[in-house]
């Protein structure tokens, strides 16, 4: 496995990947590697000639009152496990070598970036989109892989590969669980036990309101209520929101007659978690 630490080593590297034609998959990660970000990059490297994880912090996609600073960062650990699952190119570049101190241009998708996360986050995707865009630039990817996890980051991304074009395709995959459901997520390690253990509620209630929907219910204030009332019978978590959306539109829905998110973030302790289930027609 090569490590590159420079944009422009990348760039030559990519160069030349796309003269022989190579397919080449991608895996974008923040570090801080787990099993959800090791499936991701099972399943890239099933599907490639040639495979790229990229480790980089992105700064532009926290807030000034968000983890950046305090974000777990492993490099050596994450070096290791990319070696043993067979990444050819670990991509983690510096700060200043993506953002040099005079940067002022910024991608941003106007329409799925504005519910859920993006109402508490209000300059995360730019972020998202801004850095995808760059990392795409560089490493001229045939595929690109996003976890299922982040459904709303993986929406906005096919939009963005849409909309301006991108000759990239993205694939998106499972959600990863700890036993007890719980997503996995860089962040569950700022849980305390106890909120480790409460955080389950966040899947308890998302499986629960799955068994209502397979019982027949299809209006979703009652679905919604029993995510509320989940999470409020917990000590340590507190609702961002609980959102029932159309996939397309990321609209909230009254009444589930398609394709639907059931999209919830919680904060337990210092860690703001997120999780979602997609309920198909075909379900219904
Ligand atoms: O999902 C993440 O870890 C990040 O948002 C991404 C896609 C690597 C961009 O920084």
């Amino acid at each position: 496995m090569r490590l590159v630490r420079r944009v422009k080593e990348m760039q030559s590297i990519s160069r030349r990947l796309h003269e022989e034609k190579k397919r080449v998959g991608f895996v974008p990660t923040m570090g801080s590697l787990h099993d959800g970000h090791l499936s991701l990059i099972r399943l890239a490297r099933k599907m490639c000639d040639t495979l790229v994880v990229s480790v980089f912090v992105n700064p532009t996609q926290f807030s000034p009152s968000e983890d950046f600073t305090r974000y777990p960062r492993d490099i050596e650990r994450d070096k290791k496990l990319c070696e043993s699952e067979g990444t050819d190119i670990l991509f983690a570049p510096e700060t200043d070598d993506m953002y040099p101190e005079d940067f002022s241009t910024y991608v941003v998708e106007e329409r799925l970036s504005l519910p859920l996360c993006g109402r508490s986050r209000p300059t995360h995707f730019r972020g998202v989109t801004t850095v995808v865009t760059k990392l795409f630039n560089i490493i001229r990817p045939t595929f690109a892989v996003f976890g299922q996890k982040d459904a709303q980051q993986a929406f906005v991304i096919e939009r963005m590969v849409r909309d301006l074009n991108f000759d990239i395709e993205i694939v998106v995959a499972p959600i990863v669980r700890e036993k007890d459901g719980l997503a996995m997520s860089s962040r569950n390690r700022y849980l305390s036990p106890k909120e480790r253990e409460e955080a389950t509620a966040i899947f308890r209630s998302l499986s629960g309101v799955k068994q209502m929907v397979r019982k027949g219910e299809r209006k979703t204030s009652p679905l919604i209520k029993l995510i509320r009332d989940e999470i409020a019978r917990t000590e340590t978590g507190r609702l961002d929101y609980a959102e029932i959306v159309d996939t397309r539109t990321l609209s909230p829905v009254e009444v589930i007659e398609d394709d639907v998110l059931v999209a919830v973030a919680a904060q337990f302790g210092r860690a703001r978690l997120i999780d979602n289930i997609i309920i198909k027609k075909d379900e219904l």
